[in-house]
């Protein structure tokens, strides 16, 4: 059994895109989730998951209690070690720099050396303590409304605390900081952040071997970090000025010889201008697709209504895969039902206080 380490205000967001690179992911208390089973080399490329540590065990979030947990777990392993303790969102008070000392001395008395910057195993100390939200938080109901609390509502659920002892097993990668909209070769307004891009390209299916379409690729944003976790990627985007820059970018990131940060061989590209609603793609050619809609008052540039470009647009996505997030100003899911989607989830973010943005995963 696995505890996953969630970052990132939305937890069932993250446990979400943590089902990408794990096995049957449960959330436990907020920021933390077990998971049964983990793929290392994908929990690098995570966006919203820390860490993943191979759970020791769990009780409650005290450090009395913890340090009777260590004490009797069963430990095989062999070499130095070090602890490191997290109270997340400042949600338990424990000191974790007193849990880091006492945990710390519970293993020398068990017989281990200490290493504090280079130790074999490190021992992860994971306070946390709240209400759980509800699994149907910001699950969509039948009509497609978003179930979420109103603002200033406490989060629906069971009142939890928690204290998971984990040995680190695999880190996310942590560079999503060096490719700010901003910084990249080619950058326009309206560019989707690096995190969130990583997200969606990771629950739409991205991973070495899989081929993820942008068909409104804008700057390449999605499509960069989807080729950075090795998918082989395809965009199209209606204006010539965005073919041109979203290639630079792509470009950029994707033609080394090197492994990416995570440690894949980085996917391959094209790009081309297009159409979403009439795609140069035949059917069931691609493995997941990604697009982020225009907003309303972007949607000019298109020869089409909005409404008519997201309808057209989710109807050829629907050709040409058989799963696709959407990220847009308003959910889409009656026009994803009428193009033949099923709504798997449904998200919601807010970005600032006029901007949510609205996550659709639809299979
Ligand atoms: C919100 S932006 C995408 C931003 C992109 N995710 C990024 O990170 O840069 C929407 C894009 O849709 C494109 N677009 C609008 N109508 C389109 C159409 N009919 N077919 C293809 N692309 C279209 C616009 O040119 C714009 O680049």
């Amino acid at each position: 059994m696995y505890l996953l380490e969630l970052g990132g205000e939305d937890d069932a967001f993250a446990a979400h895109e943590a089902a990408s690179a794990a096995a049957d992911v449960r959330r436990i208390a907020p920021g933390l989730a077990v998971a049964n089973a983990i793929d290392p080399a994908r929990v690098r490329g995570l966006a919203y998951t820390h860490r993943a540590n191979d759970l020791l065990g769990r009780t409650d979030a005290s450090l009395e209690s913890a340090r009777a947990l260590l004490e009797t777990a069963p430990i095989d392993r062999e070499g130095t070690v070090a602890v490191r303790a997290t109270d997340v969102h400042g949600s338990t008070g424990v000191s974790t720099e007193r849990a880091e000392r006492e945990l710390g001395q519970v293993l020398v008395d068990r017989g281990f050396g200490v290493d504090l910057d280079d130790p074999d195993h490190l021992l992860r100390a994971t306070f946390s303590a709240g209400r759980l939200a509800d699994p149907g938080t910001n699950a969509a109901d039948e009509t497609g409304d978003l179930l979420t609390p109103a603002d200033g509502d406490e989060p629906i659920g069971e009142r939890v605390s928690v204290c998971a002892l984990g040995w680190l097993a695999s880190e996310s990668v942590r560079d999503f900081g060096t490719r700010a909209p901003t910084d990249k070769p080619f950058f326009q307004p309206g560019s989707m952040d690096p995190l969130l891009a990583r997200a969606v390209t990771n629950v739409a299916g991205a991973r070495p071997g899989a081929t993820i379409l942008d068909p409104m690729c804008g700057t390449g944003g999605v499509l960069v970090e989807a080729g950075l976790v090795g998918a082989d990627v395809i965009g199209t985007d209606a204006q010539r000025k965005m073919v041109g820059g979203a290639s630079e970018n792509l470009a950029h990131y994707l033609d080394r010889d090197e492994p990416s940060p995570i440690g894949v061989d980085r996917g391959t590209w094209q790009i081309a201008r297009g159409d979403a609603t009439r795609l140069p793609l035949v059917d069931d050619s691609v493995d997941g697709v990604v697009f982020d809609a225009p907003y309303g008052r972007q949607s000019k540039i298109a020869t089409h209504r909005l409404e008519d470009l997201v309808a057209g647009a989710l109807s050829e996505t629907r050709r040409v895969a058989d799963r696709a997030v959407v990220v847009a100003d308003r959910s889409w899911a009656g026009e994803a039902r009428a193009a033949g989607w099923e709504l798997e989830a449904a998200f919601e973010r807010r970005v600032h206080r006029s901007l949510t943005r609205y996550v659709l995963v639809l299979a």
